[in-house]
């Protein structure tokens, strides 16, 4: 018999809405909060980095939010993406489980991020902004920026974590070929980076730190620049559910429904894109779906995290939000999946974490990077370091239904390819990934800064 390998939706079949969990949510989100009032901040307070109608998204109760039509015109440019049937990864492991996986690093950047950066930089131009700063780790986020700026017409500068900027240098071309400016982080350009570099010369930066000299290019542009953030907030999460809906439709026509949904978490919105809609028919149709998420060992917020408030940056400037955090000014080791690298999570996938509707399994990088490899083998796709997080644990999860003869329904969102991580790959070849232990330390001093909060 032969197999059906992929199920493709057609352009009509792009959802017209994002959806919104806030409006299905058991218990509301905590708010965020202003860091010296401790009250929960209002627009005005957001005003100066995001256009309005994000800060709206951001706060908003309706269950849709409709796209709009320019956004769905360049979503056509990729989407849907296809659902795969990893077949010959299930042959190769010899399970009796059916691996499904959603495909999204066939977007032209190569990941999930443009889902979000298309709309960002849509709702900032027809608010009449001209230029954006943000912040990128391994590059995806930055890249996806830069070409969504160009689409629209606006500029883009980018402060790229100086390990990745080194460990990638065509993600920095990458950047620079849609047009954006690109600068290593931290850098002498802030107040925020000098900072840093005064007290760590040779720091290899952080999303932290990024976030930190990002933010300030922007608030002290005088308003001629807002910021752009590419994951951790509401709205970021809302945009990726294009991913879990499209899923949702693709698993009907295999005539199946997943018994687990998997994800990588670095800030949370490839995992949140793709999960949202599964956790939203567990609470309102009484599905059973496991939802996991999965992290570094190397930045272990679920897992190993406290459920505080705390800062989204190193530079402690932006509001608080209530998450699993490491501490704001903890570091984490230089692993080469750069988009995990971060101290926090976005407090809605800390909310459903707290509340018990997800789980969450952290991973070392060796483990992960056999994972890519085996899925590689079997599959075709080389994938980003990120995502072979979610690889590692769906292999897991098909070798415990091996031993049990359990025949599990396994899907898992393919947030990006790696093909400018081949650095990381020839590092995993020539036995130079270190896996970094829990840094148990380092993190009980970071944790020490937390900002009190009672
Ligand atoms: C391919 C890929 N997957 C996952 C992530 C992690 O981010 P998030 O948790 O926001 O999806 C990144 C971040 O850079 C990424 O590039």
């Amino acid at each position: 018999m032969s197999h059906r390998f992929k199920y493709l939706l057609g352009e009509e079949d792009i959802p017209r809405s994002w959806y919104n969990l806030q409006a299905d949510l058991p218990k509301p989100l905590p708010p965020v909060i202003h860091p010296g009032t401790l009250q929960p901040i209002g627009p005005d307070d957001l005003a100066p980095l995001f256009p309005m109608a994000l800060i709206g998204q951001e706060v908003s109760q309706e269950r849709h939010i409709e796209i709009p039509e320019p956004v769905l015109e360049a979503y056509r440019l990729w989407r849907p993406t296809p659902l795969h049937r990893a077949w010959r990864l299930e042959q190769a492991l010899d399970t009796p489980a059916h691996i499904y996986y959603k495909n999204e690093s066939v977007s032209p950047v190569g990941s999930h991020k443009l889902n979000t950066a298309i709309p960002q930089v849509f709702y900032n131009q027809q608010e009449g902004v001209k230029a954006l700063t943000t912040e990128t780790g391994a590059g995806q986020w930055g890249s996806a920026l830069a070409m969504a700026a160009q689409y629209f017409g606006l500029s883009l500068e980018v402060y790229m974590v100086k390990v990745s900027y080194q460990q990638k240098p065509y993600r920095r071309s990458m950047i620079q070929a849609y047009g954006a400016e690109v600068t290593p982080s931290p850098s002498e350009k802030t107040h925020a980076g000098r900072a840093i570099l005064e007290k760590f010369p040779d720091s290899t930066g952080s999303l932290g730190i990024a976030i930190s000299e990002a933010v300030e290019a922007a608030a002290s542009s005088g308003g001629k620049k807002k910021y752009s953030l590419g994951s951790v907030l509401n709205h970021v999460l809302m945009h990726q559910t294009v991913i879990g809906e499209e899923s949702l439709k693709q698993m009907e026509l295999a005539g199946e429904y997943p018994d687990v949904v998997i994800g990588c978490v670095g800030g949370g919105s490839n995992f949140g894109g793709f999960a949202i809609p599964f956790v939203r028919e567990n609470l309102v149709r009484g599905k059973k779906t496991r939802v996991l998420a999965v992290e570094p060992m190397a930045s272990p917020s679920l897992t190993k995290g406290q459920y505080v408030y705390d800062f989204g940056d190193t530079a402690a400037t932006t509001p608080l939000m209530k998450m699993y955090t490491l501490g704001h000014s903890f570091i984490p080791a230089p692993i080469h999946a750069g988009g995990l690298r971060y101290h926090g999570m976005a407090p809605l996938i800390c909310h459903l974490y707290d509340l018990k509707l997800i789980e969450a399994v952290a991973h070392h990088q060796n483990p992960v990077f056999e994972a890519a490899v085996t899925f590689a083998r079997a599959e075709g796709i080389i994938p980003a370091p990120e995502a072979a997080h979610a690889i590692k644990s769906a292999i897991d999860e098909a070798l415990r239904c091996k031993k049990s003869g359990k025949r599990e329904v396994i899907a898992f969102n393919l947030s990006g390819h790696g093909h400018f991580d081949m650095a990381a790959y020839d590092d995993y070849f020539a036995k130079k990934l270190e896996d970094y232990e829990y840094p148990a330390a380092a993190v009980k001093a970071a944790l020490a800064e937390l900002p009190k909060v009672s």
